[in-house]
Formats: structure tokens, C-alpha cells, sequence
């Protein structure tokens, strides 16, 4: 495949020319929660690609409107602006019976396994329920719920059983496998191990890297930990503030951050090594992000910022190549040089 490189404004994106997704301008403003006059934009012009079997890691603190993206993304969210194109098709706006068939290829995995499976039914219900709205019998839907069980990892004589007589890390192989059952090309996994045991998220990391490269699966994978996505991610998109502040190959990012707020995101990533862990240096934010509802003039990142300047306080910064040569792109005035 070619690779060419997008530096347009609303378009973050080291890109294939044939994207699996493609994310342009992508808005979502919701009637505020207090106030229905103050709106509150939580996603605010993104774009990006995802390429097939390709994984997008998407980060950024809690509140930043990881999970509106990806909502939008699969349609459980219609975007107020923008638009999300699979395979070179607009899909912005077709009704849910255009969608139908595309939801086969575009399937979400969510962060609470046990709140996101239906209590009352059993693993054979929940798994075979994507296959039957698709047209499938019964028997074949149940059949491939076996199959699926056992490609996750799951023991299939466990079919019959329901949510709560699994534990965390089995409630999300469930989920995973509900979301496989119609071979999707697409996963948005919307911080699918941010509610389990630590040592059961390297079980489902591994599990879902297995995945891809035996389906070659594309993923987004969302996360408000740099150091979840490192491992699975082969770019990664930085969100602050409903915008993409940083994106790029995850080695220049995780080597070379440019952006203040991916540093300090970054620095606060354990290190393995108790020497190098003294010895770094850390970036303490100031404060909590503002709301969205009242996002700071300029540079949205710039009360929080350690090397905000005037013009941060009025201009917000484009994002935009930081280095010749580079596909990696930046929304600062003042990015570190890589
Ligand atoms: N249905 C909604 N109505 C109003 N505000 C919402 C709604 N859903 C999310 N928000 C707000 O949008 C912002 C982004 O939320 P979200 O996408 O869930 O962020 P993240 O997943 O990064 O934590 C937050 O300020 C959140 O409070
Ligand atoms: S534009 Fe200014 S305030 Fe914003 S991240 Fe860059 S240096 Fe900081
Ligand atoms: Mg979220």
C-alpha cells in the first residue's frame, strides 16, 4: 500500500489511500447537562484513518470525549458535524436500515463488561444476538457461539450460563466475542480493560492482539493510559478538550512526544526500571481540564500548560507537521523539537 501523508486542518492523519475508516471534521455537541443553553461540545473537529488491521490507540483524561468519538464512529451517536467514512463510503448519515449491513464490519466493545452484557440472558443469547439480527438461523447462530467461546479463550460448555457467573476478565472475553460474531473488520474497544484487575489486562491485551493478527482486525482502541495502548497501538492519536492535539507512529510519539500535554501524560507512565524512574523528569498538570461547556480561549491547553506563552492565551494553535519529513502532527505553537 502507499502511504501518503494528509496535513489538512480537520484531518490528523498519516494515511493509506485506502483508509478502512476515515474520520474528517468530526463534531458532537450536546445540550448542557445544567443548562440547556450552554452547550457543551465534547468533540470538536477531529479527523484521522484507520487503515485495515491497523490499531489507532486513543487517549486522553477522562471527560475528553474518547467515548463520544467512538460512539459516533459506530453510529450509536449521530455526529453534529463532520464525517466517518468506511471503506470509502459516507456513512455520516444512512438510516439505521442502510446501516444494517454494515454493522457486521463495525463492531464496539465496551469498558464495563458486566454493565454492557444483558443480565437476564445467557452467553448463548448474548453472542448469537448480533448473528440472528444479521438473518442467521438458531442453530448456525448458537453453533458459531461455540466456536467463538473457544476462540477467546472461554470454556463453550459455559454457554448456557449467565453474565454474573463470570468474572471481569471473562465477562469482557464475552463481550469481545459478541463483537466478533460477525467477523467485523472494524473494532472500536472503547477502554476494554480500564475496569479490570490489572492482572487480567494483560490476559485480554494479549487476547486481543491474538485476534488481530488471526483476523486481521483493525482496532480503535481507546484508553485514558498511554502505557495500556504502547503495547497494542502502531499510531497514536492524543485528545485534549474534544481536539487531537498530537498523532503519529507510536514509536516517535512514546520517544519523542512534541505536545506539553503528551509529555506530561507520558511522564506520569511508570517506568520499569527504579533508576530511570528517579531520574526522569516528571510533568505535573496544573489542575483538572476545564469543561467543555466553557473551554479556554486559544490554545484550549493553555491554563494547564508549563510553556504556555501570550499567544497561547488567544490563538488556538492548528494541528499541523512538526518536522519536515514527518508524518506526525502537532497542535502546538511551540512543540518540542523531535
Ligand atoms: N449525553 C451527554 N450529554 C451531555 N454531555 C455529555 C453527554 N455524553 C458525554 N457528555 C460530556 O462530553 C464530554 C466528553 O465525554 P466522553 O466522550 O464520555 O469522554 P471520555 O470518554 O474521554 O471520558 C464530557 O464533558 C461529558 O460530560
Ligand atoms: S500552544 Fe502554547 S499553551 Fe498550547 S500546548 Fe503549545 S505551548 Fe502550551
Ligand atoms: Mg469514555
Amino acid at each position: 500500500m502507499t502511504t501518503t501523508t494528509t496535513a489538512t486542518s480537520g484531518a490528523a492523519t498519516s494515511t493509506t489511500s485506502t483508509p478502512l475508516l476515515s474520520v474528517r471534521d468530526l463534531t458532537m455537541t450536546f445540550p448542557g447537562r445544567r443548562s440547556r443553553s450552554v452547550p457543551v461540545r465534547a468533540v470538536d473537529g477531529i479527523g484521522f484513518d484507520v487503515a485495515a488491521g491497523e490499531t489507532l490507540g486513543l487517549v486522553g483524561e477522562s471527560g475528553c470525549g474518547k467515548s463520544t468519538t467512538g460512539r459516533m464512529i459506530v453510529r450509536l451517536l449521530e455526529p453534529t458535524a463532520g464525517s466517518v467514512s468506511y471503506d470509502g463510503r459516507d456513512i455520516t448519515h444512512l438510516s439505521q436500515r442502510q446501516l444494517k449491513p454494515l454493522r457486521r464490519d463495525l463492531q464496539m466493545v465496551f469498558q464495563d463488561p458486566h454493565s454492557s452484557l444483558n443480565p437476564r440472558q445467557t452467553v448463548a443469547r448474548i453472542i448469537s444476538d448480533p448473528l440472528m439480527v444479521q438473518g442467521s438461523s438458531a442453530a448456525d447462530a448458537r453453533k458459531r457461539a461455540v466456536e467463538l467461546m473457544d476462540l477467546v479463550g472461554l470454556i463453550p460448555e459455559h454457554i448456557d450460563r449467565y453474565p454474573h457467573e463470570f468474572s471481569g476478565g471473562q465477562a469482557q472475553r464475552i463481550g469481545i466475542a459478541r463483537s466478533l460474531a460477525t467477523s467485523p473488520r472494524l473494532v472500536v474497544a472503547d477502554e476494554p480493560v480500564s475496569a479490570l484487575d490489572v492482572s487480567v489486562q494483560a490476559q485480554i491485551v494479549n487476547l486481543m492482539e491474538r485476534l488481530q493478527r488471526e483476523l486481521g482486525l483493525a482496532y480503535l482502541f481507546i484508553a485514558h493510559d498511554l502505557s495500556v495502548v504502547k503495547r497494542v497501538c502502531d499510531r497514536v492519536a492524543v485528545m485534549y478538550l474534544g481536539r487531537i492535539v498530537e498523532i503519529g507512529v507510536k514509536e516517535r510519539v512514546y520517544a519523542a512526544p512534541a505536545h506539553p500535554y503528551t509529555r506530561a501524560l507520558l511522564s506520569a507512565v511508570p517506568l520499569p526500571d527504579p533508576a530511570a524512574e528517579r531520574a526522569r523528569e516528571r510533568i505535573t498538570l496544573l489542575g483538572d481540564p476545564p469543561s467543555p461547556a466553557a473551554p479556554p480561549p486559544g490554545c484550549t491547553f493553555h491554563p494547564r500548560c508549563p510553556k504556555a506563552q501570550e499567544i497561547c492565551r488567544t490563538e488556538a494553535p492548528l494541528l499541523r507537521i512538526a518536522s519536515p519529513g514527518e508524518a506526525r502532527q502537532v497542535a502546538c505553537h511551540f512543540p518540542e523539537a523531535a
